[in-house]
């Protein structure tokens, strides 16, 4: 069958992108494209594109112009099957012909004139046909058409205003946050019946100064009070014998029912769905999450069309909606950054609730983002956390689960920034700052004001767990993405991302960057184009593998930096390393990718420079060095580390080159770092004479059959792959031609992702042999050498 570009080809089975779904096999994937939904999301598509190719997007017209004007005035240029106009302002509409050479024709036509004004007529904004998600439930609210906004932003002087039109039109207005607070007082009435001197509290974007129209209400139901009033009753009830308070208000409580001290969170909220569900007029679609990181209740209200959560052990979040209150208010700049970048975020499928392509950055990392770029201006636009603290009085002091949680309550503690920047500055400095940002290997802390290094992250602080600092025991869940929570300072809030999340964020961060710099961005075009956020807002995205087209092909394998995935002795000798874990991590994975090529695909090596032969005696020297700590008590430093100083002089390495004394380690320390932190790129020759990547997921599937191996994925497991090279190796005919190429590996980062990045070069490649081992490789090589430093030193 032939594959469309619709469907890609995965790892393991395809994945179609018009209907957003993953197929594990060629029988599934006939069945899927032949299937009903397939097909009907074909012919909407086509069907949106005549749409889009059929009509006309028609702006300057009167207020008081009706349908039967336009549709009167258009028809010169062909027969037209509908205009649809704004209803709000009648400031646009659209005109739909019958074919496409109508409206090209009248998109030709230079000057339109109706009723005395000079009309602008402009070809239909081509969106990219996708799938609406079910979680686009709000998508006719806050995706106010960009058509619209676009013409807003349009007529504004400058990107500054521009930004500040985008917060018009997208905040909370009056009305709206009465709405909510009408709602927050029902259910203050409802549930106090129920669990007397409870607080319900709003928290996130309604309260936060970040809100757009549909944005949820996120609830807080602080039952701190109703404990305390519970346990009185009780002991009332011991003294008296009598089942009644002191204050009689709770006979028919519903706290006859439970114990809220012993109560588990999902009892709790277990009630408070029930009390939803039949006392609260209104509210319906009500469903516990009890599994969530924080378990929750999800509500909608019907006639204020309104979706809620309510938590109940949140106090944490209501403070931190407090601190994004406060940054607000300390500086009026922050909220359009917020707002434009959080509406960049959404069209490009990066942030936001609406479920995506894979996980997204939830709104509040995305505040965060920004708020930590503007703690790193130059001058800072905000202070950072620990700064706020010191500027806070005795009576702001607060502790939250033992984290601190001080900052001033009022924004007029905090000294004015000397940054004088203006909105279109800082917006570009955004896209800049992040395009060149190692995620992988630096820890965003909002607390210190600057990025922390990963290696402070990669042991466990088992002092730390021992005395009396807050948690610290468990250490954030390291990721392609790490920023850490202000106050919950062991929480990584984008923990959920995955690398194809993070490399998308960076890209369009590099896409914006660059457009940032054009004078498309900085000018209002004389000509009535769009300009500045219209375009920004509109980039196109070069989704997926690096585009090739018309460029020679790189032959290029990346091996991220994982932190999350390795082994505890080898997080401890790169924690160690300090500064130079770059370097030592990069000996690493030269050493597994030479054991791939070599012990792995049974590839020959022809020549290899000194740094290789150096990676790969580090290597060995850690783990043997490894063993001998266990045998000697020996710390790694003055094992694994005091090898590794000695490598800038080029020479082979041995482990009886004995142990430093303890007054010494500090300058090997420093001399290691300074070598490890700018390692010498490697290179290799390899040649090849069997086929070792064709007809692999067979020969694995029958040695699976022979019952004396475990199943593991693709690049799992060392023996099973070597097991199938040598078995192809002994079946295979051999090459005609011996396979000859070069790699090039060299370590990146610091100012982008870490990652090791491998050159290939083959020494020709007539008949394209080596076009497909590459291809085997790309996915391959990564995996495998993931899996063999998954097992270093474990
Ligand atoms: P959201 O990410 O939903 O942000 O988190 P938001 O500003 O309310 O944006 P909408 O709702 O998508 O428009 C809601 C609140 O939950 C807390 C924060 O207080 C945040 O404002 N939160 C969220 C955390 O405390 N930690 C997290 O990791 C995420």
């Amino acid at each position: 069958m032939e594959l469309d570009k619709d469907i890609q080809t995965m790892q393991r089975g395809f994945h179609c992108s018009l209907c957003v779904v993953n197929i594990p096999n060629k029988p599934s994937l006939e069945d899927h494209v032949k299937g009903k939904k397939h097909q009907h999301l074909l012919r909407l598509r086509a069907q949106r594109k005549a749409q889009e190719e059929n009509g006309v997007f028609v702006s300057g017209f009167k207020p008081d112009t009706s349908q039967t004007d336009l549709k009167e005035y258009f028809t010169q240029f062909g027969p037209v099957s509908d205009v649809i106009m704004d209803k709000d302002k009648g400031v646009y509409a659209i005109v739909e012909f019958s074919e496409p050479q109508n409206a090209q024709a009248a998109l030709a036509q230079l000057q339109h004139q109706l009723n005395g004004l000079k009309l602008r007529v402009k070809p239909r904004e081509r969106k990219e046909f996708k799938l609406a998600s079910k979680g686009k439930r709000d998508s006719k609210n806050t995706q106010i058409s960009l058509d619209k906004l676009n013409l807003e932003i349009c007529k504004a002087t400058s990107v500054n205003e521009q930004m500040q039109k985008v917060v018009e039109s997208f905040e909370l207005k009056d009305n709206e946050k009465k709405v909510r607070d009408l709602l927050v007082q029902l259910l203050q009435e409802v549930f106090t019946e129920f669990f007397p001197d409870c607080q319900i509290v709003p928290f996130g974007s309604s309260v936060n100064t970040f809100g757009i129209h549909s944005c949820d209400l996120d609830l807080f139901l602080d039952l701190e009070n109703t404990k305390v009033f519970q346990a009185r009753a009780k002991s009332s009830e011991v003294e008296t014998g009598e089942n009644q308070s002191e204050d009689c208000r709770s006979e028919d409580s519903i706290l006859s029912d439970i114990d809220l001290s012993t109560a588990s969170t999902a009892e709790v909220l277990e009630l408070v769905a029930v009390i939803l569900r039949k006392c609260v007029p209104g509210v319906h679609k009500v469903q516990t999450l009890s599994t969530a990181r924080l378990p929750v209740v999800k509500f909608s209200h019907r006639e204020l069309n309104l979706h809620g959560d309510i938590t109940i052990n949140n106090r944490l979040a209501v403070r931190n909606t407090r601190f994004l209150q406060l940054c607000s208010g300390i500086d009026s700049r922050l909220r359009p950054l917020v707002y434009t970048i959080r509406l960049w975020a959404k069209q490009k499928q990066l942030a936001g609730n609406l479920s995506g392509p894979g996980p997204l950055l939830n709104n509040y990392a995305l505040t965060l983002l920004v708020i930590f770029y503007l703690q790193n201006r130059d001058p800072p636009v905000l202070p950072s956390v620990n700064q706020l603290k010191n500027m806070a009085c005795e009576e702001e002091e607060c502790i939250i689960e033992e984290w601190d949680c001080t900052f001033p309550s009022q924004p007029y503690s905090v000294p004015p920034s000397k940054n004088t920047e203006d909105l279109c500055n800082l917006l570009s400095g955004f896209f800049t700052f992040y395009s060149k940002f190692d995620f992988s290997a630096s820890v965003v802390s909002l607390r210190d004001g600057h990025v922390l290094p990963i290696t402070d992250f990669l042991q466990i602080d088992d002092e730390a767990a021992s005395d009396s600092k807050p948690r610290r025991s468990s250490a954030p869940k390291l990721g392609p993405m790490n920023v850490l929570d202000p106050f919950e300072l062991n929480h990584n809030v984008a923990g959920n991302l995955n690398e194809r999340t993070q490399k998308n964020f960076k890209r369009e961060c590099c896409e914006a960057e660059k457009y940032c710099r054009s004078l498309q961005y900085q000018r209002k075009s004389t000509k009535g184009k769009s300009w500045g956020l219209v375009r920004l807002f509109a980039l196109p995205c070069e989704s997926g593998p690096r585009s090739q087209v018309g460029t020679e092909k790189v032959m290029e394998v990346s091996i991220p930096f994982k932190a999350a995935i390795l082994p505890e002795p080898l997080r401890a000798q790169l924690a160690l390393a300090g500064n130079g874990f770059r370097g030592l991590w990069f000996a690493k994975v030269c050493s597994a990718v030479h054991m791939v090529f070599q012990d792995i695909l049974k590839c020959s090596p022809l020549e290899e420079t000194q740094a290789a032969a150096v990676c790969q005696n580090l290597d060995k020297t850690d783990r043997d060095e490894n063993e001998m700590e266990v045998n000697n008590n020996r710390s790694v430093e003055d094992s694994g580390l005091q090898a590794k100083s000695e490598t800038g002089k080029k020479r082979p390495l041995t482990v009886e080159e004995g142990p430093s004394t303890s007054t010494d380690v500090q300058a090997k320390r420093q001399r290691l770092e300074a070598d490890l932190e700018h390692p010498e790129p490697v290179h290799w020759t390899w040649t090849q004479r069997k086929c070792v990547w064709a007809g692999r997921r067979k020969v694995r599937r029958d040695l699976l059959k022979t019952g004396d191996v475990i199943s593991k994925p693709e690049g799992g497991c060392v023996d099973i792959e070597s097991r199938v090279t040598q078995s192809i190796v002994e079946k295979e005919e051999k090459l005609q031609d011996l396979l000859e190429f070069k790699v090039d590996a060299e370590v990146v980062g610091g100012d982008e992702s870490t990652k090791v990045v491998l050159h290939f070069h083959p020494s020709q490649d007539t008949a394209g042999v080596f076009q497909d081992f590459f291809h085997f490789l790309e996915s391959f090589l990564p995996k495998m050498a993931e899996t063999i430093l998954g097992r270093v030193g474990s």
